[in-house]
C-alpha cells in the first residue's frame, strides 16, 4: 500500500482507525469476552490514539510555525533566502515550496526596478551633465549675444532631451501601474489611426518618406484612447525613423477573426535577428539606431499599452529590407 502523504488523507485515516479501534474494543471486550482488566487496555489504547494524533497533528503545526517564522524574518534586502527546512511531501511541502516560487517572483521583479532606476539615472546624467558643463564653460567670462544664443539653444535642446525621458518614464510608469485597471471607454481605433496618418505623413515629407495609410471603418475597442494613441505612435515614429530617405511607410487598421489589426510596414534600415527579442525592452536600442536619437523606451512603452489592453505585439524584421510591426488588440 502506497503510504498516505497528504497531511488532510493522515488525519481522516486516524480519525476513521480510531472510530473502528474503539467500537471493536467494546465490542470484544466488553461485550462478547468480558475482558478481565479492560479498564486498563481500554485507556493504554485511548493513551496510545491520543499520542498518534498528537504526533500527527504536531508534525502539522511545527511545518507552519517554521513557514510563519520564515516568513517574519523576509524583507526586501533577503528575498534570495529560501525556506529550506521543510521537506514533507504533505500541503506544507507545497506551501512551502509555493512560498519559495513568490519569493523568486518577488526578488527577480525587484531586480528589474532596480535596474530600471539605474538606467534611469545613466539616462538623466548625460544630459544634465553636458547642459552643466555648457554653463560652466559660457559663464568663465563675457561673451557676446551670439555666443550666448548658441549656448542657450544648446541648454534648451539638452533640456527638451531630459523632459522627453521623463515623459516617457512616467508612461512607462503608467503602463505598469495601471495595466490591471485600464480605462474602459469605447476607442474608435479607426479614427485614432485615421489622425496618426495625418502625423506620420507630415512627419515622412520632412525626411522624404513617403506614407501611406490603409483604415478600415468603424473599429472599436475598449481601452484609452489616449494611451492607445501612444503606443501606435511610437510605432509609426521609428517607421520613419528608421527608414532613410526615399522609402516608404506602409500604415494598415483591418478586422481580423474578432481582432483589429494595426500593422506598420517600413522599407528602412532593418532590425537584426540578436536584436530582435529585446527591442521591446526598457532603454534597449537595437545595434542600427547609429545616430538616430531615442532613449529605447519607445517600444517597451507600447508594448506595456497593448498588453494592458489585453493585445499583442510582434515585430517581423530582415535587414536592408525593412520592418514590419504587427499589433492585435481584442475588438468591443
Ligand atoms: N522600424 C524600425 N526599423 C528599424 N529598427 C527599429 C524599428 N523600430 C524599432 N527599431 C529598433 O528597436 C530599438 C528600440 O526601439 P524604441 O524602443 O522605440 O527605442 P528608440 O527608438 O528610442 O531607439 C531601436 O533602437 C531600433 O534599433
Ligand atoms: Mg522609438
Amino acid at each position: 500500500m502506497k503510504p498516505i502523504k497528504s497531511l488532510r488523507g493522515k488525519l481522516f485515516f486516524w480519525y476513521i482507525t480510531s472510530l473502528i479501534t474503539v467500537t471493536a474494543f467494546f465490542y470484544f471486550a466488553v461485550h462478547i469476552y468480558t475482558l478481565p482488566y479492560r479498564n486498563i487496555f481500554f485507556t493504554i489504547l485511548l493513551i496510545f490514539l491520543a499520542l498518534e494524533g498528537f504526533f500527527i497533528v504536531r508534525k502539522m503545526t511545527d511545518g507552519l510555525s517554521k513557514l510563519s517564522s520564515k516568513i517574519k524574518t523576509i524583507t526586501s534586502k533577503n528575498l534570495n533566502e529560501k525556506v529550506t527546512d521543510i521537506e514533507s511531501e504533505d500541503e506544507i511541502g507545497e506551501l512551502a515550496f509555493s512560498f519559495n516560487q513568490l519569493l523568486d517572483r518577488l526578488l527577480q521583479a525587484f531586480k528589474r526596478e532596480r535596474q530600471f532606476i539605474g538606467d534611469v539615472a545613466h539616462e538623466l546624467k548625460t544630459p544634465l551633465a553636458t547642459q552643466r558643463s555648457n554653463i560652466e564653460i559660457a559663464l568663465t567670462k563675457e561673451r557676446s549675444n551670439e555666443e550666448y544664443k548658441k549656448v542657450l539653444a544648446e541648454v534648451l535642446s539638452d533640456n527638451n532631451r531630459i523632459t522627453t525621458t521623463l515623459k516617457n518614464i512616467l508612461d512607462l510608469a503608467w503602463s505598469e501601474a495601471e495595466s490591471a485597471k485600464v480605462k474602459k471607454d469605447i476607442v474608435n481605433l479607426s479614427d485614432v489611426v485615421s489622425e496618426i496618418v495625418e502625423i506620420a505623413t507630415k512627419l515622412g515629407l520632412a525626411k522624404k518618406v513617403r506614407v501611406f495609410g490603409k483604415v478600415d471603418d468603424r473599429i472599436a475597442i475598449l481601452g484609452s484612447e489616449d494611451k492607445l494613441s501612444r503606443a501606435f505612435l511610437n510605432v509609426v515614429d521609428n517607421a520613419i525613423k528608421y527608414t532613410p530617405s526615399g522609402g516608404s511607410v506602409r500604415i494598415s487598421l483591418t478586422k481580423k477573426n474578432e481582432q483589429a489589426k494595426f500593422q506598420v510596414k517600413d522599407t528602412g534600415v532593418g532590425i537584426t535577428k540578436a536584436d530582435q527579442p529585446h527591442i521591446f525592452e526598457r532603454f534597449y536600442r537595437g545595434s542600427r539606431s547609429g545616430k538616430v536619437y531615442g532613449s529605447g523606451l519607445g517600444l517597451s512603452i507600447s508594448q506595456a499599452i497593448i498588453s494592458a489592453h489585453k493585445g499583442t505585439i510582434e515585430v517581423k524584421s530582415d535587414i536592408g529590407r525593412g520592418t514590419t510591426i504587427i499589433t492585435h488588440l481584442p475588438l468591443h
